[in-house]
């Protein structure tokens, strides 16, 4: 009884697994390499738990695939967009995530989004390592403040999806004197935030001097950032996703930041990821970053080891800790 790891995982997982005596097999070691389906069904057997990461999509043909042998799928994300959730409850299979390890890191990277759109730190990096630092310019590289700035105004942050994430982020709002508008499902019983108001997603994104979005991807999310909703948006906004991709219309997004419709974006997710939508690599307005909000050694870690320990619950029959559709059991 063993598990298939999709592609290779961080270190401090694997040995969790090997802690506990269970065999694995690693389905794609290399680091720059994805793994396909067929792939995956041509090692699985003598496998009975999936550990996938949010590079594979796990839908309703894997599973068949996997057959009755499979025990359950340990997806190492708090995402689980690339389950095919719906179809394992069917099949009374277990699926589980990573929540909570990724929440401070995620949000340190929206802020680190924010304020390299705000500050064109990329492009000014890239001006300083093309040798081109000639002469200090009282013109050079003007941007948007984020504090109080020069104005004495307060800016506006407006957090879309205001679950853990979404908190953190608003959390770390405070020390740079902003007002924080939250719109999600989660407002809490009074509607009462000690670090937010609420409000609906049209009214957010028009007060907004910066978006940011954290909602998970459902039906219910997928293009809740469109054409309408970035027009609806200042002209001096800056958007940011670390959430996912199809959360925001790419193609409307591309349109946007040309016409400077928006100011600027900060992406580290994309709707077809790794692709990106035609237009969008060479925009100029555009902070852009290879999925790495939960990627510090320490949450990637933690991930891995969370992502082991359901499925080694799962290999031994017991609810997973982690487990999403806890109706299979
Ligand atoms: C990362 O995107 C995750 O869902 O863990």
């Amino acid at each position: 009884m063993s598990i298939l790891i999709t592609r290779n995982i961080p270190e401090p997982g694997l040995e969790v697994l090997r802690e506990a005596g269970v065999a694995f097999t690693i389905g794609q070691r290399d680091e720059e390499k994805g793994i396909t389906k067929e792939s995956i069904l041509r090692a699985w057997p003598g496998h009975r738990v999936l550990l996938s990461l949010l590079t594979e999509t796990v839908d309703r043909e894997l599973l068949l695939g996997l057959g009755s042998d499979l025990l359950g799928v340990a997806n190492m994300a708090v995402g689980y967009n690339n389950v095919d959730v719906v179809a394992a409850s069917e099949m009374k299979i277990p699926v589980s995530n990573t929540p909570g390890v990724l929440t401070e890191s995620t949000a340190d990277l929206a802020w680190a989004l924010l304020l390299a759109a705000a500050r064109h730190i990329p492009q000014a990096h890239a001006y300083m390592t093309a040798g081109r630092y000639g002469i200090w310019g009282p013109n050079m590289y003007l941007g948007a403040d984020v504090g109080l700035g020069a104005s004495g105004r307060r800016k506006v942050l407006g957090i879309v999806g205001y679950g853990r994430i979404g908190r953190a982020v608003a959390r770390r709002a405070a020390g740079f004197d902003m007002d924080v508008i939250a719109y999600g499902r989660d407002r809490g019983p009074i509607d009462v935030d000690p670090q937010a108001t609420f409000a609906e997603l049209d009214d957010l994104l028009g007060r907004s001097d910066f978006v940011s979005l954290h909602t998970p991807l459902t039906d219910a999310t997928r293009h809740m950032i469109g054409r309408d909703q970035l027009e609806s948006m200042k002209s001096t906004a800056i958007l940011i996703n670390t959430a996912r991709g199809p959360v925001v219309d790419e193609d409307a997004l591309v349109q946007a930041l040309r016409d400077r419709q928006i100011a600027a974006a900060g992406l580290d997710v994309y709707e077809k990821e790794p692709a990106m939508a035609d237009g969008l690599a060479e925009l100029d307005n555009l902070v852009r970053l290879p999925h790495i909000a939960s990627a510090t050694h320490g949450t990637r870690g933690r991930m891995a080891v969370i992502a082991a320990q359901n499925a080694l619950a799962m290999l031994a029959g017991h609810e997973a800790p982690n487990v999403i559709n806890a109706e299979v059991y």
